[in-house]
């Protein structure tokens, strides 16, 4: 584990001499990855050819527009020579990548390319198409893979992708993404635990009395119905991101100074944790959803989740764990509460173990980046009462448009053609992930109607009750 960087070490390991798109024309690859593509070259880090390869067919003239509109997508090209760079390095395969003669056009594409990274920026449906198209042209060879989410949509579907996957492409070679490991403020969970000392003693089921995770969105699926009706919440964000940030919150030390050891330690969280309980389960639905476009007018889809989960080991057992997610809620945020218990004696008539006055440490992870520690301070004057203050130990707000730092795409795609797993999910820890919501995922209450801009159905609050009630990330709670 490079200390700088918390990257495993790529000094051996070959960079990739080319980098495959596709998907080059989808909705994906034009708000994510052009984007990152145009600031990887401006920093001078990205030099090698860039092959697209999608259905459309497209002339030069067309996929200039595209990728010009697509890294105009967050804002105005600044450096048109950098973009220059960037147009002179793609080529573009039109093909049906169900056609054999669409892989022969890359291969003749890619020319004397010898370890290229494919990048598969396409609908799951066409993964095991791509992969194996790959394997047959012998374009797997020597070569990685770059995989979004979601990787399976069950843990059997999850299994046979990885099976499939691992018949083509070695484990080391095959890149999942779950891009909340790409952001900065969830690897500060991993650094804030591990670099300091006065943690780990208190990180554990005799001193937390619950943990909360909330993802929060503002806005509805958009034009993204069509997918989400195949999604919803739990799959959508819940087992892949917030089981990442509840896996780097909840892991053992890592044994030894190798990513390898992190990846292990939360594989072994994800296994340890219990399968989820279709009574520790609310799902709701926001009004106006079933008239979003290509969602089902009787759409029991859910487009929020709170759930309770265990993790049976030495460290948490009996520790709830709380995670809600959810669209058209009250703000945009992500945030995790660690409510630690109260004082065991009630010395003073505020500090007992009401709830709401204990201490706690709060990680904001998004927008920005901050931890907080809340201790109870005595107010000035003869009584004894206190109140609740938030020390800051540390903020950073709106890192991802600061053009010194990379944003998570160029992290991701940056480390995967470098070789550098640590970001990324593997094999065990997806299917450990799909294992713990299996018993929910068919099996459910149906989803309960809520105002969009409130936080959601009431039953979440009941499901927390006997353990406190919801913190709701508020916008703007720190000076
Ligand atoms: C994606 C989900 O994986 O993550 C989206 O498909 C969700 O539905 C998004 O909005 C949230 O990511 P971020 O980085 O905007 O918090």
């Amino acid at each position: 584990m490079s200390p700088a960087t918390l990257s495993q070490s790529t000094d051996d390991v070959a960079h990739s001499d080319a980098l495959v798109i596709f998907g080059f024309s989808g909705d994906l690859a034009s708000k994510k990855i052009f984007p990152a593509l145009y600031a990887m070259v401006k920093k001078g880090v990205l030099s090698v050819p860039v092959i697209g390869v999608a259905s459309s067919p497209w002339g030069s003239d067309e996929w200039h527009r595209h990728v010009r509109a697509s890294v105009e997508h967050d804002a105005a090209i600044d450096d048109e020579a950098a973009f220059d760079r960037l147009l002179s390095l793609i080529d573009y395969v039109a093909g049906d990548y169900a056609d054999e003669s669409t892989f022969d056009a890359l291969k003749k594409a890619l020319g004397t390319a010898e370890r290229p990274a494919h990048y598969l920026a396409i609908p799951p449906s066409l993964f095991a198409t791509v992969i194996r198209g790959l394997g047959a042209t012998g374009l797997a060879d020597n070569a990685r893979v770059i995989v979004e989410k979601p990787f399976g949509r069950d843990l059997a579907s999850a299994r046979e992708l990885n099976a499939m996957a691992l018949s083509v492409f070695p484990e080391d070679a095959i890149f999942r993404i779950d891009h909340y490991l790409g952001k900065d403020a969830i690897m500060n969970i991993l650094y804030f635990r591990f670099a300091n000392s006065f943690l780990e003693p208190i990180w554990n089921r005799n001193h937390v009395a619950s943990v909360q995770v909330t993802l929060a969105e503002e806005f509805g699926v958009g034009e993204r119905g069509g997918f989400y009706e195949s999604a919803g919440c739990l799959r959508d964000v819940v087992e892949n991101h917030l089981f990442q940030i509840l896996a780097l919150l909840a892991m053992e030390p890592p044994a030894f100074q190798d990513f390898a050891a992190v990846h292990s330690a939360k594989a072994s969280v994800l296994r340890a944790m219990q399968p989820l309980a279709a009574d520790a389960l609310v799902r709701g639905q926001y009004d106006g959803y079933r008239q979003e476009a290509n969602v089902a007018p009787d759409s029991d889809i859910e487009t929020f989740c709170a759930a309770r989960l265990f993790i049976d080991s030495w460290r948490w057992g009996g520790v709830p764990w709380y995670l809600r997610a959810g669209k058209r809620l009250p703000t945009t945020a992500v945030e995790v509460r660690v409510q630690l218990h109260a004082p065991p004696q009630k010395l003073f008539d505020d500090s007992g173990r009401e709830a709401g006055n204990a201490n706690y440490l709060r990680f904001k992870l998004q927008p920005g980046s901050a931890i907080a520690l809340a201790a109870r301070i005595k107010q000035p004057g003869k009584a004894f009462l206190g109140e609740l203050r938030e020390l800051y130990l540390h903020e950073d707000e709106g890192q991802e448009d600061e053009s010194h730092v990379e944003t998570t795409y160029e992290r991701l795609l940056g480390d995967a053609m470098a070789g550098d797993g640590a970001l990324f999910t593997s094999q065990d820890a997806v299917e450990a992930a799909w294992a713990v919501v299996e018993p929910v995922l068919n099996d459910h209450d149906p989803a309960l109607p809520y105002a969009p801009g409130s936080w959601g159905p009431a039953a979440a609050d009941a499901l927390i009750a006997g353990d406190g009630a919801w913190h709701n990330p508020q916008p703007e709670e720190q000076p």
